[in-house]
């Protein structure tokens, strides 16, 4: 395994879309691996493939509960809202506040490229919506509520 770059606000591979995944190639479960290494490394909650320059449609993300690997994730069902701080790997130093649906359900296939469904609220939800917008090229930056601040340390970001 091997902790990967991640790709900061301003660099354009954060704005496009990701492609599906159709095999999980050897490469892609390294990928994957790297994903997490670097993720946990950076003491983040989530992180997705174009964070780390690869336009494919793959997010890990760890609440505290274990790793999760999420591989062409959809939303199929969302119910309630929260608002709260939301902070990002790719926007080092800063949050801001965002307004997100409480409870998700998600479906996605694993690394076998078995389908399942999952179904996140608070936090989890939070990532997850938040991770499945990096593959369509959105950053919460576009949907802060009262615009960026500095951040303390020890928050998640995602
Ligand atoms: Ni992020």
């Amino acid at each position: 395994m091997a902790i990967r770059e991640i790709r900061v606000i301003g660099d354009d591979i954060l704005t496009k879309a990701c492609k599906e995944v159709t095999k999980v190639t050897q490469r892609t479960q390294i990928l994957i691996d790297d994903m997490l290494e670097t993720m946990y490394e950076n003491f983040g909650v989530g992180l997705a493939a174009p964070q780390v320059g690869i336009l494919k449609q793959i997010v890990v993300i760890d609440v505290g509960e274990g790793p999760i690997v999420l591989i062409n994730p959809q939303i199929v069902e969302t119910s309630g809202e929260q608002t709260g701080e939301e902070g990002c790997l790719s926007v080092p130093g800063k949050w801001g506040i965002v307004t997100r649906p409480d409870h998700v359900k998600v479906r996605a296939f694993d690394e076998d490229m078995k389908e399942f469904e999952l179904e996140g609220e608070g936090l989890l939800a939070r990532a997850l919506c938040h991770e499945i917008d990096h593959l369509h090229g959105e950053l919460y930056t576009g949907r802060v509520e009262d615009g960026l601040h500095d951040t303390l340390a020890g928050e998640d970001e995602l």
